[in-house]
This record gives structure tokens, sequence and C-alpha cells, in this order.
């Protein structure tokens, strides 16, 4: 059985660029007729429409949506990351991640469920690694992603009986144009990649086909769940790469 999408409509938010790209382009490959929800404009090596949307407005919401008609499958992945101090984040970092990262996430689901309940379909948001530490700056992006996880438990507690499965991706670091500043400094991405047992970042389309899975028949009974793709960054405490036994090139660890 592969999976398809043929005739199912998918939404996804933030996919002008970056993991949302990957998961519009992925869905498309498997059929979907996708609308990419975006502030930004771009040009698409897929076949997809771009909704102008700003997701932090509900009125926008509810004009993309509407463009859009009702969907089968929305992918909730439109974020940001602004890097402070505990100590340096004013009122003003804070609001804006919390606005995009986790208001419009609830916004989202909301007005995505209420479309959703005739038919059923399958949801997916993207959290992150973050979601379950602390790493050191990001304050109010980690209390976004710690955030989605209850938006995930409660909306697949709530939305089971109307056939609407929710589950979240939960990134580690991958290469898009958010993480450019790690990716662009060998010797930072050095020593983050020491502690994953993959010894390498992750690519856009190795999340987005977890999502698609997540969001496709294949996953069936999967609700309310969280599917790291993160190389096996959380399950280890020190990482397995040494400058003993292995080498660091091209933005990999490799065994000598
Ligand atoms: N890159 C990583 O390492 C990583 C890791 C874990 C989680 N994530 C999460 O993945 C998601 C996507 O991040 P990315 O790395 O692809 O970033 P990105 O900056 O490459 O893409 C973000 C997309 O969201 C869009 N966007 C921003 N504000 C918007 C708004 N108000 N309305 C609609 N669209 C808006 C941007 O235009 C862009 O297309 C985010 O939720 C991020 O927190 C990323």
């Amino acid at each position: 059985m592969e999976i398809s999408f043929t005739g199912k409509t998918a939404v996804v938010t933030g996919g002008s660029y970056g993991i949302g790209r990957a998961m519009a382009a992925a869905l498309a490959a498997c059929g979907a007729r996708v609308y990419i929800f975006d502030v930004e404009q771009t040009p698409l090596d897929f076949k997809a429409s771009i909704v102008a949307c700003d997701v932090t407005s509900r009125h926008s919401l509810r004009a993309a949506f509407d463009v859009s008609g009702p969907p089968d499958v929305v992918m909730i992945n439109a974020g940001t990351g602004i890097v402070k101090p505990l100590a340096e984040t004013d009122r003003a970092v804070w609001d804006k991640t919390i606005a995009l990262n986790l208001t419009a996430a609830f916004e989202t689901l909301q007005e995505a469920s209420a479309r959703m309940k005739p038919k059923g379909g399958a949801i997916v948001l993207t959290a992150s690694t973050n979601s379950y530490d602390g790493e050191e700056n990001l304050i109010a992006y980690n209390a976004t992603k710690s955030g989605v996880l209850g938006l995930v438990h409660t909306a697949a507690n709530e939305l089971g009986p109307f056939g609407i499965r929710v589950n979240a991706v939960n990134p580690g670091l991958i290469r898009t144009r958010l993480t450019k500043g790690s990716f662009d400094n060998p010797a930072v991405l050095k020593d983050y990649f020491r502690a994953i047992p993959m010894g390498r970042g992750g690519e856009a389309a190795e999340v987005a086909k977890a999502a698609v899975f997540l969001a496709s028949d294949w996953a069936s009974y999967i609700t309310g769940a969280t599917l790291l793709v993160d190389g096996g960054q959380m399950c280890c405490k020190f990482g397995p790469w040494r400058d003993e036994d292995a080498t660091f090139e091209s933005d990999h660890w490799q065994r000598r």
C-alpha cells in the first residue's frame, strides 16, 4: 500500500520555506491538492497554491480557509525562534514568539478542526526537541514548543470522536533559514552533532516524511503522539562522537 492523498485537500502553514515547504512538496508528491498559508510568496518547483495569510490574524486565517475549502490534512508549522538569554527576553520578544508559535497554532487548530469535523482528517503540528529540554537562550521558544504538546494532547482527546487525528513531529536541528546561523558555522556544528547518534543535522525533507506518515492512513490508529525526528539526539545524554576515533567533515561525524 502506498501513501496517497489523491482527492484530498492539504493545508500547510509556513509552507513557503524550510520544513513547511518540504511538507507541502511531499504532500503534493502524494497527490494532495496543497494550499500553503504564508506571509511570504516564493516560486515553487511543485504543484501548490500559496495563499497570502498571516496566521497570527484570525481574520487572515479564516479568509485563507475560505480559499482552500475544508481541508482533510492540516500541517500547523509556521513558527520562529528568537535567540535571547532569559535576562534579555523582553515582553516584545515573548509576545511575538507566543503569538506565532502558540496562539496562532491554537487558532489554526480551532479554525481547521471546525471545518474538518463533518468528514474527519489529520492534523500534524510542528513541535520540537525543545518541547522537552531547556536549550539556553531560547526561553520563549521552548515555552511555546512545550505548549504545543498541550495543544496536541487536548485536541487529540476532543477531536478523536470526530475522526480527526492530531499528532506532532518534533524535529531536532534541521537545515533551514531559521538555523542558517548554526549551519554556517562548522565549529558550532561539530560540537552540537557530537551528541547526535547519527552524527549530523537533519534535512527538511526528513521531517516532512515523518509528518506525511502521521497524516496518512498508515498512522490510522495514531493520535496524540509525538514523533522525534532528531537523529537520536534525545535518546542519549552525552552522545557517541569523540575525536579519538571519529572525524568531523562536511557537517557530518564519521568513524575512522
Ligand atoms: N529548523 C529547525 O531546526 C527546527 C527544529 C524544530 C522545530 N522547528 C519548527 O519548524 C517550523 C518551521 O521552521 P523552519 O525551520 O522551516 O523555519 P523557516 O523560517 O525556514 O520557515 C518558516 C516559515 O513560516 C512562515 N511564516 C512566518 N511567520 C508567519 C506568519 N505570521 N504567518 C504565516 N507564515 C509565517 C515563513 O514565511 C516561512 O515560510 C517552526 O515551527 C519551527 O519552530 C524547526
